[in-house]
């Protein structure tokens, strides 16, 4: 399937495994759309990979819709679309779970759950008429599991895979594909200044290019859970097991970190 797709717009493009997608995409010779809120970026990687460069805020719905529209009016159907930026935002206090501001909060759940709603509300009428259409969500292990310093990423990150379950099971009667890629810790500026002692971190941290790899291969293999970090797998099998050890386990690691 990827394998052919022509049009493939991707968000968050501007750094890390945004331009990791990007460059992967166009390696396979499709027209990538790289949108960014950072311009600048954006830009850079459309030039790296002579893709076309898009300025979004997919915290906006209008400007979701209107980078969907464009795509379509000027490059044609999309065929894969990677809503894959997102933000990490940690708890002011760590020794307090409900210290994030209200504004925190606000921000990522449009960042990191109203962004994957606004692009299925432009994408699905194409899709479905066409009866095809790939969404690729990077969502994080922490969707599965959970992020130790940040209730707010914890909290969007299942909200945003619990869509994700949503989109496939309404829509898979329709041709239509989703994917959520949850990796655990991978070298970009969103973990950059955390520290070097993050569990996530600790349990091997992967380039932006092995995660774009590992969303391809698990595109190609018609997966809905892409797992970077094969462990992960092993983990959300413990908490399903036993739940309480879990959480017992995860404050362990909590403590251990320091
Ligand atoms: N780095 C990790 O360890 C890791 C692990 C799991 C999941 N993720 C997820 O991967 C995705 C990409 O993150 P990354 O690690 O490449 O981080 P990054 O900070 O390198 O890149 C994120 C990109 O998103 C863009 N962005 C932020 N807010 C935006 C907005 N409102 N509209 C459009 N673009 C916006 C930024 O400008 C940036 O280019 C995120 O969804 C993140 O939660 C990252």
């Amino acid at each position: 399937m990827t394998a052919m797709a022509r049009v493939v717009v991707v968000t968050g493009a501007a750094h890390g495994i945004g331009r990791a997608l990007c460059e992967r995409f166009a390696a396979d010779g499709a027209t990538v759309i790289a949108a960014d809120v950072d311009a600048a970026g954006a830009a850079e990687t459309a030039a790296r990979i002579g893709g076309v460069a898009a300025t979004c805020d997919v915290g906006a719905a209008e400007s979701v819709a209107d980078l969907v529209a464009r795509t379509i009016r000027e490059h044609g159907p999309v065929d894969v679309y990677c809503s894959n930026a997102g933000i990490l935002l940690r708890d002011p206090d760590p020794e307090n779970a409900a210290s994030a501001p209200d504004a925190d909060w606000a921000r990522a759940w449009a960042v990191n759950v109203m962004a994957h709603v606004h692009a299925a509300r432009a994408l699905l009428p194409d899709w479905i008429a066409r009866r095809a259409g790939t969404f690729l969500a990077t969502v994080s292990a922490a969707g599965l599991l959970s992020q130790i310093g940040s209730a707010t990423y914890s909290t969007t990150k299942h909200a945003a895979l619990g869509f994700c379950e949503h989109l496939a099971i309404t829509h898979r009667d329709h041709g239509i594909r989703v994917a959520a890629l949850c990796p655990q810790g991978v070298d970009t500026a969103l973990v950059r200044g955390a520290s070097a002692r993050e569990p996530a971190l600790l349990d091997g941290l992967l380039s932006p290019e092995a995660v774009a790899e590992a969303a391809f291969a698990g595109l190609a293999e018609g997966r809905f859970l892409i797992l970077p970090h094969p462990q992960v797998a092993g983990y959300v099998r413990r908490k399903a097991d036993d739940h309480d050890r879990w959480i017992g386990g995860m404050a362990k690691l909590r403590r251990a970190r320091g």
